[in-house]
């Protein structure tokens, strides 16, 4: 299998380079090496690579600039990833993309299926929705939604910035009412390898570690895991101002993903094991 990865400077890109490299003939690009929303260099890539796949990992990230930066949200996460789609529809290359939480407000009691509808509160979310509406212009894609991502080599998660903190010993912000399931980019990286390998059916995936957990009690348990003793300050959504609004409750259900063949494992078995391999 031929492999296109685009972003692939970035937390997820470079992991699925990584572990994609020993199994399939991966091509990486970083963004220095191609901006995905320069519809024409992608035209020429794709069509001189001829990949099999295009993964895209590239995404802008800034959820507070966003709301400043618009088209910045929009290059680098919709017209991107139309770029993309219409380069994957013109050469029959499957076409993977990644989503996230934010496209759903945060108000639900249950975590959210794929059934059910987005409702962006931000820039930031809209311009990921609008990406997940124009991957589906790819015959062939699927679409996995992530949400507060760890585990990438140059540790800039909130995950790690909450470890260093700890580790230093300084107090640590962190809310007790935001509920996530985090998603570990290996066990990403996994999901995204048995879609493709199994030609599961096509479309939207919730490919986040199984269970839900506030910040709070996640940073309780990583510092369990690292047995150090954490200076945790409990802090409130309501409490924080923020430039761009945060869906207060994101947990996703990952049952349609295991329905296809790969059950992702628990949030705390997937901190545990990063926790163990990078500390
Ligand atoms: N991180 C999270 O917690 C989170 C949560 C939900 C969803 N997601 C989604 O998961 C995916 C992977 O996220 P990540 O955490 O790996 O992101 P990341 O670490 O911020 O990496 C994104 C990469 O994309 C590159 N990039 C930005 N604009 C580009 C463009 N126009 N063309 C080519 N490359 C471009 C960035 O390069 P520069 O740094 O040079 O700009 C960076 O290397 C993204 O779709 C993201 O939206 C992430």
């Amino acid at each position: 299998m031929r492999i296109l990865v685009t972003g692939a400077g970035g937390q997820l890109g470079a992991t699925i380079t990584e572990v994609f490299s020993s199994r399939a003939d991966v091509h990486p690009f970083t963004h220095a090496t191609l901006d995905i929303a320069d519809a024409a260099a992608v035209t020429r890539v794709v069509s001189s690579e001829r990949p099999d796949v295009l993964i895209n990992c590239a995404a802008y990230n800034d959820v507070d600039g966003a709301e400043d930066g618009a088209m910045d949200a929009l290059r680098g996460n919709s017209f991107g990833v139309l770029a993309l789609a219409r380069a994957a529809a013109a050469s029959g290359a499957t076409l993977v993309h990644y989503s996230s939480d934010f496209v759903f407000d945060g108000t639900a009691l249950n975590p959210y299926t794929e059934e059910d509808p987005p409702r962006p509160q931000s820039v930031y979310a809209v311009s990921k929705l609008l990406g997940e509406w124009f991957a589906a212009d790819a015959p062939a894609h699927y679409v996995l939604r992530v949400e507060s991502l760890f585990g990438g080599a140059r540790r800039r998660s909130s995950i790690d910035r909450i470890v260093a903190a700890m580790r230093e010993g300084t107090p640590s912000p962190v809310f007790v009412d935001r509920t996530v399931s985090p998603s570990y980019v290996v066990d990403v990286a996994e999901a995204t390898w048995m879609l493709l390998t199994t030609r599961a059916p096509h479309g939207i995936y919730h490919a986040v570690n199984s269970g839900a957990t506030t910040w709070h009690a996640l940073a309780q348990e990583a510092a369990r895991i690292l047995g150090l003793q954490a200076e945790l300050v409990p802090v409130r959504v309501a409490d924080v101002p923020m430039r761009a609004k945060r869906p207060q409750y994101c947990a996703l259900s990952n049952a349609r993903l295991a329905s296809a063949g790969f059950v992702m494992p628990r949030w705390d078995d997937a901190l545990r094991r990063y926790l163990d391999v990078t500390m």
